[in-house]
This record gives structure tokens, C-alpha cells and sequence, in this order.
């Protein structure tokens, strides 16, 4: 479980600090698949590096299964990262002068996976996302659709507990969006927490549960109807 109890954060330029979490509570329940709505601007991708632990709360409570993580070294915090949580960019960023193949075994390489299984597990992963004909493509040479199912299969290969998803359908069109959504739903159904940040209400409809993000507040919304942006 991942929650957020009275979490505050802030960036500082200048004299002001730009406030974007304020006394923002929530849980995410284990095995759930939460959308999280809000317009551009209003700090999804701000949170999503909080649960991900990329960056830490300004002031307030960060736990993860109970322990509080947001006080733990940055070395404690990557080990976290690399085994439990997969996040999904929104630019899939993707290593360019990696293939396909060696962006995903990077991935158990970091996680800590011994060398021999990382190859095959690669390739599994791979596969089902349907690109194990594309093992040794260069990004650069991949359609925005195949790059987002590589960066997923690259989030999903450790078996994290967590997918973090940015605005994973923002750049597709109509037929990678459902098959992206899909394969969210592939690893939700397996038992995966999800959370995805976005301002697609398509894309939220997908997830069993949408909260927003207003105010630096989350909160359930009324229906997964439309908030503008
Ligand atoms: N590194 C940063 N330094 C200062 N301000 C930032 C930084 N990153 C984002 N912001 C600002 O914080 C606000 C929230 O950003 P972000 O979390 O990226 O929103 P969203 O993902 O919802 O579009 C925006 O106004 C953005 O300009
Ligand atoms: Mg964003």
C-alpha cells in the first residue's frame, strides 16, 4: 500500500515557493488501479515522482507497506525503486543507443536480477507486449506505440508491486491507446497496484477508481465525467 498522509510539497524559484502538494492525504490499496485526473499543470507528474521516489516531500508522510520511506537515504530509496516500482515517462525515455532488448535487461540489471535470467525474462516481456520482433531495434526506430509498449514491458519485466504510469496514452493514437490500456489492465488483473496520472477521461475510464488532484488536494471524484483540460 502507498500513502500519502498530510504531504506537502513545494518547488522553490525565487522568492516564492510554488506550492503543489498541500495537505494532500490518500491510500492506494494494494491490487487497485487508480486514476488520477487533473489538468496539465496542476502536479501529476509532481506526485508520481513522490510515489516514485524520485523526489521527496517537502514536509508530511510518505509510507510504503507501512514503512516510512520518505526519510530513507537516496541508496535505500533506489533499491525501492529498482524492485518494486515500474514507471511508465511520459516520453517513454527509452536509452537511444540501447536496442530493444538490452532497455529492458537494463532494467533487471538495476533490479538486481542475476545476469543468466535476464536475457529470457527480456525477451518474455517482450513478447507480451508483442514486439518480439523488434529485439534489436534502436529506439529511434520505433513508432511512438511500439516505444510506449517497449518502456511498459521495461516497467513490468521485475514483477514490481507498483506501475506508475504518466500520462501513458498522451502521444498515441486510438489503436496503441487500447492496447496500452490493456496490458495496464493485463497487470492489474495479475494482481499489480496501479496508479496512472492523466487528463484523458477515456484513458481514467479504464481504472476502477478516479480521484483528482485539485487544490494539491487528492479527492474521490463524483463521477469519471469530465474536468476540463
Ligand atoms: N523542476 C521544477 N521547478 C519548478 N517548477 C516546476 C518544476 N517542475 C514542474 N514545475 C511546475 O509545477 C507545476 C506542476 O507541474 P507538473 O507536476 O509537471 O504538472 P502536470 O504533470 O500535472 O502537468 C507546474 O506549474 C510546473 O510548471
Ligand atoms: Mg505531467
Amino acid at each position: 500500500m502507498l500513502e500519502l498522509r498530510d504531504a506537502h510539497y513545494a518547488y522553490h524559484l525565487g522568492s516564492r515557493p510554488l506550492n503543489i502538494l498541500q495537505g494532500c492525504s490518500w491510500r492506494f490499496l494494494p491490487g487497485s488501479f487508480t486514476a488520477v485526473r487533473a489538468p496539465s499543470g496542476a502536479g501529476k507528474t509532481t506526485l508520481l515522482n513522490i510515489l516514485g521516489l524520485m523526489d521527496r516531500l517537502t514536509a508530511g508522510s510518505y509510507r510504503i507497506n507501512g514503512e516510512e520511506v520518505s526519510s530513507l537515504s537516496d541508496e535505500r530509496q533506489s533499491l525501492i525503486r529498482a524492485r518494486s516500482i515500474g514507471f511508465l515517462f511520459q516520453n517513454f525515455r527509452l536509452v537511444p543507443d540501447l536496442d530493444v532488448r538490452a532497455n529492458v535487461v537494463l532494467a533487471l540489471e538495476i533490479a538486481g536480477v542475476p545476469q543468466h535470467e535476464r536475457r529470457a525474462r527480456a525477451e518474455a516481456a517482450l513478447e507480451q507486449v508483442g514486439l518480439q520482433d523488434r529485439l534489436t531495434h534502436l529506439p529511434p526506430e520505433l513508432s511512438g506505440g511500439e516505444a510506449q509498449r517497449v518502456a511498459l514491458a521495461r516497467a513490468l519485466v521485475k514483477n514490481p508491486q507498483v506501475l506508475l504510469a504518466d500520462e501513458p496514452t498522451g502521444n498515441l493514437d486510438p489503436v496503441n491507446r487500447e492496447r496500452i490500456l490493456r496490458l495496464m489492465a493485463a497487470y492489474h488483473a495479475g494482481g499489480g497496484t496501479v496508479v496512472m496520472v492523466t487528463h484523458d477521461a477515456q484513458a481514467a475510464a479504464a481504472a476502477e477508481q478516479v480521484v483528482e488532484l485539485r487544490a494539491g488536494r487528492l479527492r474521490g471524484a463524483a463521477s469519471p465525467g469530465g474536468l476540463p483540460g
